[in-house]
């Protein structure tokens, strides 16, 4: 028998893992299938705390910025939800024509400022990238909550862990992604994620929203079975994830093309006769008007656990990020 390690007796954050501690949350591609499974560990950790408690000290003295120059319920709350909960405090600066923003400041000088008060930044922000330029002037970590129609990689992490809950596995089922594909963050983050298991993704869209080819490629590459198509009447039957966007209003240059494809889906009671008994729909939210109200009663109506699941795997990745050495 081995002797377990002096240490092994701590909770996990009092052990901090190099994997994640101190390092910036910016797009998905940095996770591995085994980085995946020790945040589902922790966030499934972290709803028993919760469940147990409401929260606890692990984080105790740490300080948050959620610095966000796009509007948020979900993304801006739950971190503030996630730390508080685990002992810490935040600065929200959830409207940035109130901070020094509207005076001209740049991004890398607001995120300057912000480091020198706190340990930690969540950043939402409309341009592609900036969180990966947020990242190149801070020193203390990023985490991406969204950065224009990019990523949102925290946003996959729940989805996935979502999924995994609900499912009981991610390999073997079949996702299908229907809505705005092209302007999505969530999807693409999504779509990167499952490339790391064994699944099969179908794409439904309206033509002129389809998948960004560099995502669809880049899941080729990783021997991904995927489907593209503007039906989701083809696909539904042999869907177990039906992962429903909304049309991204503020992305189009051309708001008459944004009336176009508006209403091109609404999942409603009729869409789920034909859907298999055991599947879940899953949003992002907010949705505006692709999933019908009357779809909620349904078990299978999956987005309202989902943004519970996103507490705990927020509470993971702070746990993991600024876990305790
Ligand atoms: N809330 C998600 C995002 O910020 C999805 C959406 O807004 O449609 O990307
Ligand atoms: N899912 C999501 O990012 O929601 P918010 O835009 O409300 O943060």
């Amino acid at each position: 028998m081995t002797t377990p390690p002096a240490d092994a007796h701590l909770p996990f954050a009092d052990k901090s893992d190099p994997r994640f501690f101190g390092k910036d949350i910016l797009s998905i591609s940095q996770f591995s299938r085994n980085d995946l499974e020790t945040v589902f560990a922790v966030a499934r950790e972290m709803s028993q705390i919760v469940e147990h408690g409401g929260g606890s000290e692990l984080l105790k003295g740490r300080v948050l910025t959620n610095l966000f120059y796009e509007p948020s319920t979900r993304t801006s709350s739950s971190f503030v939800a996630a730390i508080e909960r685990l002992g810490g405090s935040v600065i929200q600066i959830n409207n940035v024509t109130y901070s020094s923003v509207s005076k001209g400041e740049s991004l890398g000088d607001t995120v300057r400022t912000m480091e020198s008060y706190t340990d930690a930044i969540v950043l939402r922000h409309p341009e592609m990238g900036s969180a990966a330029e947020a990242a190149i002037a801070a020193t203390k970590p990023i985490i991406n909550a969204g950065d224009g129609a990019g990523e949102h990689p925290t946003q996959a992490l729940l989805d996935a862990y979502t999924i995994y809950e609900e499912m009981g596995a991610i390999d073997g089922l079949t996702v299908t992604m229907l809505g705005d594909l092209k302007y999505g963050r969530t999807v693409h983050s999504l779509a990167r994620l499952l490339a790391l298991f064994n699944v099969k993704i179908n794409y439904v869209s309206p033509a002129i929203l389809r998948m960004p080819l560099e995502f669809v490629s880049e899941v080729e590459s990783a021997g991904i079975e995927q489907v593209v198509t503007s039906d989701l009447k083809a696909v539904l039957e042999d869907t177990d994830v039906l992962y429903v966007t909304r049309i991204q209003k503020e992305r189009f240059d051309d708001q008459v093309e944004y009336e176009m494809v508006k209403d091109s889906y609404v999942v409603d009671a009729d869409t789920m006769r034909c859907a298999k008994e055991r599947m879940i729909v899953m949003h992002p939210l907010p949705r505006i008007g692709e999933i019908a109200t009357e779809v909620d009663q349904d078990p299978r109506a999956a987005y309202f656990r989902q943004m519970e699941y996103g507490l705990y795997v927020r509470m993971a990745l702070l746990a993991l990020v600024l876990g305790k050495a």
